[in-house]
């Protein structure tokens, strides 16, 4: 590649309306602080826990991106193949819209930005959040799982890296996430023996 495309590597950050919109926004504060570039799209269930959740609107939720799209702009950039993009992380990714990827039912933006990821065999992360699953929650996270490229990493508790407050904990599996789409965060506690000493 020319020294003149060289450009930041690109993330797709998907919210919907699973509880955790906080993992999202980790996510995208994570990859300013590393130089990376975001894309947000957030579903209208995701607008309402970010509203429940942070107390925060979309509008301020979407400044910690570099790109916000609306999700029922269906034609937007990332709808398509043959835009660059480095990866996609689901934060949070409710069991319906689980349910639409397994199923390739791509009626909103995040849908088919995420489909996009699959056929192109890109990297698809899926911080599905539930609990307890049903066995058709169970079902569709086993037929992702078969699918090159896609990593299903719903936000379990760590004890290993020794949280002291939710904000570890969330801060802690976002940059898990972004570890698997090759972008690495600061303050990420890898595990070592030495981290419990
Ligand atoms: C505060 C709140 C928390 C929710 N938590 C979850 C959750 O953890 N997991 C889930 O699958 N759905 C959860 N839901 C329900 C989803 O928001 C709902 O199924 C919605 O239709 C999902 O649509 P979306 O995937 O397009 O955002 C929650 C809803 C609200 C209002």
């Amino acid at each position: 590649m020319p020294e003149s495309s060289v450009r930041p590597r690109r993330i797709v950050v998907g919210v919907s309306g699973a509880s955790g919109a906080a993992l999202g926004l980790e996510c995208l504060k994570c990859l300013r602080q590393a130089g990376a570039e975001s894309a947000l799209v957030v579903t209208r269930g995701g607008e309402i826990t970010i509203e429940q959740e942070l107390g925060m609107t979309l509008d301020e939720y979407a400044t910690h991106a570099d790109v916000v799209y609306d999700n029922k702009n269906i034609g937007a950039a990332i709808a398509s193949g043959t835009y660059p993009v480095d990866g996609m992380i689901v934060a949070p990714c409710s069991m319906k819209t689980l349910a639409g990827i397994a199923s390739g039912y791509s009626e909103n933006l995040l849908l088919r930005a995420a489909d996009v990821q699959m056929k192109e065999q890109r990297r698809l992360v899926l911080m599905v959040r539930e609990t307890p699953f049903s066995a058709i929650h169970v079902d569709n996270m086993a037929r992702l799982a078969r699918v090159p490229g896609i990593m299903l990493m719903p936000p379990m508790l760590t004890f290993y890296n020794g949280p002291a407050t939710l904000d570890d904990a969330v801060h802690h599996i976002a940059a898990k996430a972004l570890e698997a789409v090759g972008v690495s965060c600061a303050n990420y506690k890898r595990w070592s023996w030495a981290s419990l000493g």
